[in-house]
């Protein structure tokens, strides 16, 4: 702000001039301005030639951060190429001048899938890339055991076949807006000091992610929406917590609790005082609080696995298997050695579960729809951590949760017609979506493709879903019950059937969701896509798949598929 008498002159000036004066005093302060401006860009054009910004994403995060410092570096007047690290050559890697990898970590602190042969390849040794300067932002989620893995390996990477870091690898938890702004500028700040006197980083000293907004709620609603004869459990829950902020298509993030007889079974195993206190991330925990809340326990990582045998001095063989059975099998020696076992296993990691609720229509709520997961091992019938935790809540529980936000998976302007396929579980986020816009009266067209086993005991939200039809605010729905007849129906056999009026919506710009199981599920509906643009749009194989790419490109064909 201008200080007082400089102000009380420019109001002097302003009010004893005429109109034709003040136009030429806004020009001439503009070029002021604006040479000022290209001063600062031109001090980094002058020795940067080339930026290359490359991302590694699975849900678009890396990609819009990537794409948008390469337009913040192209106004700063240097020359930036963003790049998905799926398309990147490896040999120019060698040639680049300045490299910021963005990428994210996902699985098990693994790189996302089209970052994997980039990871792969940087991973091996025999290359030397002494010219590389190059830093690395790093997306991921502070409650997963390995936060950043990804990112953190690439750096690490990089420098050791001989790149120069320009700016310290910065890891971001799930609100990564500011943390990436700081490091986007942390990094134009080595360049702009000019590549004689560019600060190289020496010391890797990764900054610490704020974290994100946990939220505790209570459990309002818990029903199995199976009926009678079902082979499957899907509950329908409904959290109520005040404060909750969230937008349609995101998910929330729950880190569930252990399974108490297991627990308890540890207990009696390892006589071991369950009220002892020990020092758990800065505080002081209960042995009991930590095998019942914090730490996994059950299949655990083959990494955990290797320490237990190297804690134990035993020879185990290197698989997954639960705290309890290695207990049995592998006994520990003692209260200290079973101390040191508990130092070596990690957090439980969160599960995501999509948003069923949406923030018009159930305001202070967040509903989930969780199938029961359960599988048979040697005979044994054992169930999912976190969808056996959720099933047994009812109306009494506090549930913690976080929002984890999917900005790819968002509702189009309130005109556009959408196509939502979602079987299974995979009708979350579409009753949101429907629920949403019947609040607000969106006036696009709305068409529901779901799919179960069988119509009578496995139509999770039938009643909502034909209320939706007969109010108008679904166009169409069409269901798949694959067990319901001789010949097994899937969505995508619906989709297909429906072919010409696919076509005709894809052709009229409608945006096509689709959530659920990834393998085989989304595998098979992308197929039917290509197949529909194909046949009715009359398209060759080459064009069709670029129809669906364009569509991609545009944000109108997305996933959230797991
Ligand atoms: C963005 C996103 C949204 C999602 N939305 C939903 C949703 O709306 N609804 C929903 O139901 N799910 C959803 N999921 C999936 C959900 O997050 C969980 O992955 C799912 O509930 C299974 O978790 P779990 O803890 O029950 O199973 P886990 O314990 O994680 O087990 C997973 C698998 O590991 C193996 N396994 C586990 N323990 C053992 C063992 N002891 N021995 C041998 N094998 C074992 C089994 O193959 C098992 O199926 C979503 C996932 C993502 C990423
Ligand atoms: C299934 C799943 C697994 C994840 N695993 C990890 C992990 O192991 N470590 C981590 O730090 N973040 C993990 N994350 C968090 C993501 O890295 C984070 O959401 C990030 O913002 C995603 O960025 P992207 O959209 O560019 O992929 C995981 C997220 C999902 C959905």
């Amino acid at each position: 702000m201008l200080e007082e008498n400089k102000l009380n002159t420019l109001l002097k000036l302003i009010s004893s001039s005429t109109n034709e004066e003040l136009i030429w005093m806004n020009g001439y302060l503009n070029g002021i301005v604006s040479k000022q401006i290209s001063k600062e860009e031109t001090v980094i054009k002058s020795h940067v030639n080339k930026l290359t910004i490359a991302y590694g994403t699975e849900t678009g995060n890396s990609k819009r951060l990537a794409t948008e410092f390469a337009s913040r570096a192209k106004k700063k007047g240097v020359n930036a190429k963003v790049q998905s690290l799926d398309q990147y050559r490896f040999n120019d890697l060698a040639k680049e001048e300045y490299f910021l990898a963005v990428i994210s970590t996902h699985g098990d602190g693994e790189p996302p899938a089209a970052a994997k042969k980039f990871y792969d390849h940087v991973h091996q040794n025999g290359f030397k890339l002494d010219k590389l300067k190059y830093s690395v932002l790093a997306l991921g989620d502070t409650a997963y055991p390995l936060f950043c893995k990804a990112g953190e390996d690439v750096d690490e990477q990089l420098n050791k076949l001989g790149g120069t870091r320009i700016a310290p690898l910065q890891k971001c938890d799930l609100d990564f807006d500011a943390e990436a702004d700081e490091w986007f500028e942390d990094v134009f700040k080595s360049l702009n000091d000019g590549s004689e006197s560019l600060t190289i980083v020496k010391q890797v000293t990764p900054k610490k992610a704020t974290g994100k907004k946990t939220y505790t709620g209570t459990v309002l609603t818990h029903i199995d929406l199976n009926d009678m004869g079902s082979n499957k459990q899907t509950y329908h829950i409904e959290i109520a917590a005040e404060d909750v902020s969230y937008k349609p298509g995101d998910s929330i993030g729950i880190v569930p609790e252990n399974d108490k007889e297991l627990v308890e079974k540890i207990f009696t195993l390892t006589h071991f005082d369950r009220d002892t206190n020990i020092e758990y991330k800065d505080e002081l925990t209960s042995v009991l609080e930590l095998l019942q809340k914090k730490l996994n326990i059950v299949f655990l990582p083959e990494r955990v696995v290797k320490h237990y045998a190297s804690v134990v001095q035993q020879d185990i063989a290197v698989t997954r298997i639960d705290l309890l059975d290695l207990l049995r099998l592998h006994p520990v020696k003692d209260g200290t050695q079973f101390l040191e076992i508990l130092k070596i296993l990690e957090p439980i990691a969160p599960r995501l579960y999509s948003i069923a609720s949406s923030p018009e229509a159930h305001s202070g709520e967040v509903h989930i729809t969780v199938a029961k997961n359960s599988f048979k091992v040697s005979d044994e019938i054992k169930n999912g951590l976190a969808s056996d935790f959720l099933s047994h809540l009812d109306g009494s529980n506090e549930l913690k949760f976080y929002v984890s936000p999917n900005n790819q998976f968002r509702l189009p302007e309130e005109d556009k017609n959408i196509i939502m396929i979602g079987p299974g579980t995979g009708i979350a986020p579409f009753r949101c979506f429907l629920a949403e816009r019947d609040s607000t009266g969106a006036t696009g067209k709305n068409w529901l493709f779901f799919g179960e086993q069988h119509f009578a005991s496995d139509f999770l939200y039938q009643t909502e879903i034909q209320n939706w039809l007969e109010t108008g605010v679904l166009t169409k729905v069409n269901t798949a019950f694959s067990r319901d007849e001789q010949e097994k129906v899937y969505v995508q056999h619906k989709m297909l059937q429906h072919g010409a009026e696919f076509f005709e919506w894809l052709h009229a710009g409608s945006y096509v969701y689709v959530c659920g199981t990834k393998d085989p599920m989304s595998v098979d509906v992308e197929q039917t896509l290509l197949q529909i643009i194909e046949k009715f749009g009359e398209r060759s194989k080459e064009e069709a798949e670029q129809f669906l790419d364009d569509m991609k490109e545009e944000g109108r064909y997305v996933k959230d598929v797991y």
